[in-house]
């Protein structure tokens, strides 16, 4: 590990209101970093995730300074690393739902694949000693079957997956090339009560809820018979963190290696509250992909022998949580603003 220095360090996220985003600055504002996070521009509020750990510009010795900018600005990216000049970089900032790329697939490409690239030259262009972390992803494996770990070949199936997979090389390429420490972090499906409302796991544990409470009886999904390896998101971010304080940098991969379908996630969820997600659950070809990733499982053998990181919660713990967090959320939610279903 990195010896610690004296002074805290200044960390900078792309994509800090996601999921990840959220629990990486709430991980390093513990450990006494300066996060500055960056957020594109929205018409609403995009904020809900980090609302609880937000400091007013004004507030004295404030620790986490937001931007706005926005993937496809290359020179905005350049500007700001000048001007924060970061220790590190974490790039989760990405257009990350599969089936959206395959609507969206040259959005999808600019900002998760140029994207990263952009802000890789501008680390270089900016003439930092930054290191750099790129959120790659298990969606690269695609087609080639589990275990997968960080010999294996890359498959896509997706723009998504193809965009991940530029991201990715292009991160390998700038630190043979340009000497960055740069690191890919190939991590597998993690969810949280945070997870986009559209990601599968989400979908069912808001259903759940929703069903519980009478507001929702029928729950719309594609293909049950997927397997993923479902961990647990703020497990992962300590991970990425400690993928930055290695001596040399590397690419790991990061999973829990227990497989479930999306049926057993199903049971799970709809068990912890007492329900048999038989009776709910109807098919929509809607919510199918023009090609399946069938099977991703992951080999964290690396990551737990030279990080020290190993997945403490598997994927039917991980249903409850998710679950009771969002009967939690619907119970303290305005009646007027229970409405709504998400797809
Ligand atoms: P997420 O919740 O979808 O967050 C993505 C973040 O990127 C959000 O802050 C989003 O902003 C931002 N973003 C989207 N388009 C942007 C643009 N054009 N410019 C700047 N920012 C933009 O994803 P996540 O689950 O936290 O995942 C974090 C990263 O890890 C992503 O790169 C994802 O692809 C990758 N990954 C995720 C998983 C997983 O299972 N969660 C697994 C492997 C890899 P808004 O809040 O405004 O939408
Ligand atoms: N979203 C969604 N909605 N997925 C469904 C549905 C549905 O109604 N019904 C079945 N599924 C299946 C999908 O076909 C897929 O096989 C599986 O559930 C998981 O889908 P998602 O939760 O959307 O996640 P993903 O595996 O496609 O992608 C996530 O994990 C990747 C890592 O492997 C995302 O977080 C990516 O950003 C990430 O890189």
């Amino acid at each position: 590990m990195r010896p610690t220095t004296a002074r805290p360090g200044t960390a900078m996220i792309t994509g800090v209101t996601g999921q990840d985003g959220s629990y990486l600055a709430e991980l390093l504002l513990a450990k006494g970093y300066t996060v500055h996070g960056l957020m594109r521009r929205t018409s609403s509020f995009n904020t809900e995730r980090i609302d609880h750990i937000y400091q007013d510009p004004h507030t004295p010795g404030r620790r986490l300074v937001l931007h706005h900018t926005d993937l496809s600005d290359g020179v905005s990216l350049v500007n700001l690393l000048r001007e924060i000049r970061p220790d590190e970089v974490y790039n989760l900032g990405a257009q990350s739902h599969v089936r959206v790329s395959f609507d969206a697939p040259l959005h999808t490409a600019d900002v998760t694949a140029l994207g990263a690239l952009r802000l890789l030259e501008a680390v270089r262009a900016a003439g930092l000693d930054t290191r750099v972390y790129q959120a790659s992803s298990s969606e690269m494996f695609g087609a080639t079957p589990p275990p997968q770990n960080e010999h294996s070949p890359f498959h896509p199936r997706s723009p998504y997956g193809c965009a991940k997979a530029m991201a990715y090389w292009s991160t390998v390429n700038y630190r043979e090339a340009y000497g960055i420490y740069a690191v890919n972090g190939i991590l597998f499906n993690h969810e949280s009560p945070r997870r986009g409302e559209t990601f599968v796991t989400r979908k069912i544990t808001r259903a759940v809820a929703r069903i519980e409470a009478g507001l929702q009886h029928e729950l719309h999904l594609g293909n049950l018979d997927a397997v993923r390896d479902w961990g647990y998101a703020p497990e992962y971010v300590e991970a990425m963190w400690r993928m930055l304080q290695q001596q040399e940098p590397d690419d790991y991969v990061v999973a829990t290696g227990v497989p479930a379908t999306v049926r057993d996630f199903l049971a799970a969820a709809f068990g912890a509250a007492g329900l048999d997600w038989q009776r709910y659950v109807r098919h929509d070809p809607k919510y199918e992909r023009p090609a399946e990733v069938d099977q991703l499982v992951g080999d964290a053998t690396k990551a737990r022998t030279l990080l020290g990181w190993e997945a403490a919660v598997h994927y039917d713990e991980l249903a409850r949580i998710m679950v009771e967090a969002d009967m939690r959320r619907l119970a303290d939610m305005p009646v007027r603003s229970r409405a709504g279903v998400a797809s």
